[in-house]
């Protein structure tokens, strides 16, 4: 069992990733060490190319995510890098781009959102994106990849990838991995619209909590959050329709870690007048001292560049024996 996951480096990291992501990745690491295994986590640092990020973004970014990440409790125990600094993802995603398909990219619903209408001004890399993304957990053969639920996509592809490259060449490199959704890793939406995920690439900053963000910040974002009139009712499933409170109870339910039903129960009949104080309370309190370690982090960004580099050389020779036999098979003379 190989535990593998990455995240772009663009910006501030949000609830939503941590919720989503990060905090399993937390989970992830404590599990595999009670294994005596490791897991790998990275920065996309290549992929963050594929949009419109500036030099000094992206170099800013790489450092504040990983503080971040060491913030939210990754430690030694697993290993911690960024995408460049491992050229064998690179490499091995040129090879696989003789092996993925146009048809199979060109179906990409995240290749369709983000490239729009004008498909002939998106870069070539936000096209081969997913590519890169299976070279990552390919090239370290990594068995399970904790993500959202919008990764699924990128990594049944990782799948055809592998299945096809295996195929082509007699060999069986590549384990199929298997995408590690948690339900305990909900689909954190936007504070000012539940139909759209929280993200870092929306415009209004009151759509998302920052990890960065303090308490003020936190507590006057869920003030302003979008909700209804309505009280909260008995039964969670009840609020199918209603987007923006069903998003706020979930919220309430990752941050404790219990069950959105349970939440309900405890509120119903209240409305978002009380909900959301005890809301906002909550959220200070788990992020809150996550902020705090954040802080300290960044005051020290040489010390966070050295734990990466500790990282890539761990992961570098990880990748190295897989990279050899990709290169074997295909006959390149390396
Ligand atoms: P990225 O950077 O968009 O997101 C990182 C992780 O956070 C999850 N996530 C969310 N979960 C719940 N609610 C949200 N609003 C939310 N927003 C983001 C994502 O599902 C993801 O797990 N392509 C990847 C990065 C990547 C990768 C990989 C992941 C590159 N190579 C190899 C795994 C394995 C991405 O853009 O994630």
């Amino acid at each position: 069992m190989r535990i593998l996951s990455g995240i772009q480096t663009t910006g501030n990291l949000h609830l939503g990733n941590y919720l989503g992501a990060i905090k399993q990745w937390v989970a992830m690491q404590d599990e595999m060490e009670a294994q005596g295994s490791e897991c790998l986590f990275f920065l996309a640092d290549l992929h963050a190319l594929t949009g419109t990020v500036t030099p000094q973004e992206l170099a800013n970014s790489t450092i504040e995510m990983a503080a971040t990440l060491l913030a939210a409790g990754i430690d030694d125990r697993s290993i911690l890098f960024n995408q460049s600094r491992v050229p064998a993802h690179a490499e091995l995603c040129w090879i696989l781009q003789g092996t993925a398909r146009m048809g199979w990219l060109n179906r990409m619903t995240q290749w369709k959102d983000k490239a729009g209408k004008n498909r002939d001004g998106a870069s070539v890399g936000l096209f081969t994106y997913p590519v890169l993304q299976a070279a990552d957990i390919l090239v370290y053969r990594a068995t399970h990849v904790p993500v959202g639920e919008d990764q699924k996509q990128h990594l049944e592809l990782t799948r055809d990838v592998a299945t096809k490259f295996n195929q082509d060449f007699g060999v069986e490199l590549f384990p199929l991995p298997e995408p590690l959704i948690s339900k305990a890793a909900p689909r954190i939406m936007s504070l000012r619209d539940g139909g759209a995920k929280m993200s870092k690439s929306d415009p209004s900053d009151l759509s998302r909590i920052n990890l960065i963000d303090s308490d003020d910040t936190i507590v006057a974002k869920l003030r302003k959050a979008k909700t209804d009139a309505e009280p909260l009712p008995e039964s969670f499933d009840a609020l199918a329709e209603r987007a923006e409170a069903r998003n706020l109870v979930t919220i309430y339910a990752a941050l404790s870690d219990r069950s959105p039903q349970s939440v309900v129960e405890e509120f119903a009949g209240q409305g978002f007048g009380a909900f959301k104080p005890a809301l906002a309370d909550l959220a200070v309190s788990v992020l809150g001292p996550i902020r705090e370690r954040l802080v300290q982090l960044l005051n020290d960004r040489t010390a966070v560049g050295a734990e990466l580099a500790k990282g890539a050389a761990k992961a570098q020779a990880l990748a190295a024996p897989t990279l050899k036999a990709a290169q074997q098979a295909v006959g390149l003379q390396v």
